[in-house]
């Protein structure tokens, strides 16, 4: 698909609906959200929008730290692409406008845990020890439902150091 034909923009409250379901698609990848946590956050989602349907969504969020945080980490979550649409350049035009918002905040390193890493390599992150993301671990993964250790879990811990 020429990148002409898709509009990359900020999601919007009236996208909630369309950004569920996208994620709900990949059951295996994504960790599922219900339409109110999609809204609660929808600053931060950034939708893909080809012949006025939304065909692909990223979305991230800043990780937690101790103390005075000056340069937390940020987590890419919920990067889904309509199936029909992959391999268009799609998946990268989120990511980079995603880095464009992101950098400005000036973050130590943006983290994603994939079943894609090879995407993910494109893109310039590199893979990580899950070791070194436990505030990741303790936010999020401590609560997961589908596999009983992180350190087992078959997604891969990557990160874009940004410092
Ligand atoms: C992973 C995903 C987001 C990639 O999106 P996409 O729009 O197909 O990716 P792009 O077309 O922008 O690809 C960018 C590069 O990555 C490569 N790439 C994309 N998916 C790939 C895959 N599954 N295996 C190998 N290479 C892949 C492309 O060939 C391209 O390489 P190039 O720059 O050398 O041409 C998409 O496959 C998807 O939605 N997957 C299901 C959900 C998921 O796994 N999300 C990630 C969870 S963190």
């Amino acid at each position: 698909m020429e990148k002409k034909n898709y509009k990359i923009r900020p999601a919007a409250f009236n996208d909630a609906e369309r950004i569920f379901s996208l994620i709900k698609s990949y059951p295996e990848e994504l960790l599922p959200r219900s339409i109110s946590n999609i809204s609660q956050n929808i600053d931060r989602f950034i939708v893909c929008e080809f012949k006025n349907k939304i065909i692909g969504t990223v979305c991230w969020q800043i990780l937690p730290e101790i103390g005075a945080p000056r340069h937390p980490s940020i987590e890419i979550q919920s990067l889904a692409i309509e199936k029909k649409h992959h391999k268009g350049g799609i998946g990268r035009a989120l990511i980079n406008e995603t880095l464009k918002r992101i950098k400005p905040l000036h973050p130590y390193q943006i983290i994603a845990l994939t079943f894609s890493p090879v995407f993910f390599r494109k893109m310039g992150f590199r893979e990580i020890p899950k070791q070194q993301i436990m505030h990741k671990i303790y936010m999020g993964c401590i609560n997961c439902s589908k596999y009983n250790s992180p350190f087992t879990c078959p997604e891969i811990a990557m990160a874009l150091t940004l410092l």
